[in-house]
């Protein structure tokens, strides 16, 4: 059941970025090769974990799915925005992005900055033409804007460059990710809800549960970057492995799960799928 649900989610996501990307924008002149690099980056086997999460979590609290296509579309140009800017030479200087040239690779570095720009600056362009009430375009404004910039996802990604060739505790690991990685997540499960016109109760758990599966995210992420290409210990970056060891870090991941789940079930049935999701997340291999 998971897989088909997921399958559909995904034949909504993709088509609708996929529009926006190579709809807009080309007209055959310089900036050209900024909406390819962008889009090559778009494009490239994401797992589309956000968006997901915020059509379920609209679903979940009674609304249409299609209603948050545009507030989905925006968390997923955060994401990869973040991504093209987390491998830059000066950031973690990543060649290989899903098995594929990094942007800055394939595309240069300048280019590659403006891709990310250019992602960050369409996520908003994106939530503003979402077919909803202003009410509830202003309230996801201010929440993606706030969760992915410096108190949320550019505070945790400063932490992280400043904890390089440092020594971190699980603790001071927690509040680098809780920003680093769950507040995109979090922006990813509150959207859903706004666009639902959801109430205060159900943002609540929906915080509850991001940051706990941002959390188990990230472990799982440390552990698949030691099984696979190393790219943390090449920065002497700290992570939980390092400081849990791999069955350690699993743990906690599964820890975070439960508490995450448990913040889910005053829905009942309709946590299904996300209660199944959050398990596939803690399971998955890439
Ligand atoms: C990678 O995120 C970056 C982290 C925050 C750990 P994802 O694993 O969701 O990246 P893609 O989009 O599926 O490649
Ligand atoms: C990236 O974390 C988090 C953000 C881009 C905000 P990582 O640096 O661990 O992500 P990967 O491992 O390169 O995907
Ligand atoms: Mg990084
Ligand atoms: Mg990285
Ligand atoms: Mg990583």
């Amino acid at each position: 059941m998971i897989k088909e649900d997921l399958r559909d989610n995904l034949n909504l996501i993709n088509p609708f970025l996929e529009n926006i990307i190579k709809g807009a924008g080309k007209n055959g002149s310089a900036e050209d090769i900024v909406w390819d690099a962008a889009a090559y980056s778009l494009s490239s086997g994401g797992k589309r974990v956000r968006p997901v999460l915020t059509l379920e979590f609209c679903k979940m609290c009674g609304g249409f799915k299609e209603d948050a296509l545009h507030f989905a579309a925006a968390v997923e140009f955060i994401h990869t925005y973040s991504l093209i800017h987390d491998d830059l030479p000066c950031m973690d200087d990543d060649d290989m992005r899903r098995g594929r040239e990094s942007c800055h690779v394939k595309f240069g570095e300048a280019v590659a900055l403006l891709a990310g720009d250019a992602l960050l600056t369409l996520a908003f362009e994106t939530l503003s033409d979402a077919p909803l009430k202003c009410e509830q375009i202003a309230k996801a404004v201010r929440v993606l804007s706030r969760l992915a910039g410096p108190k949320g996802m550019i505070g945790g990604q400063s932490i992280d460059i400043d904890s390089e060739n440092k020594k971190l505790t699980v603790e001071e690991l927690q509040k680098m990710d809780l920003l680093k990685t769950s507040a995109l997540i979090k922006a990813a499960c509150v959207l859903g809800c706004i666009a639902a016109d959801a109430g205060e109760y159900e943002i609540q758990a929906a915080e509850i549960f991001a940051d706990n599966i941002g959390l188990a995210f990230q472990i799982i992420d440390d552990i698949l970057d030691g099984d696979e290409q190393g790219e943390d210990e090449k920065l002497n970056k700290a992570t939980y492995v390092s400081v849990l060891g791999i069955e350690g870090a699993r743990a906690l991941a599964q820890e975070h799960t439960e508490t995450a789940l448990s913040a889910l079930t005053p829905f009942g049935k309709r946590a299904d799928f996300l209660t199944e999701f959050a398990k596939v997340l803690l399971e998955r291999s890439v």
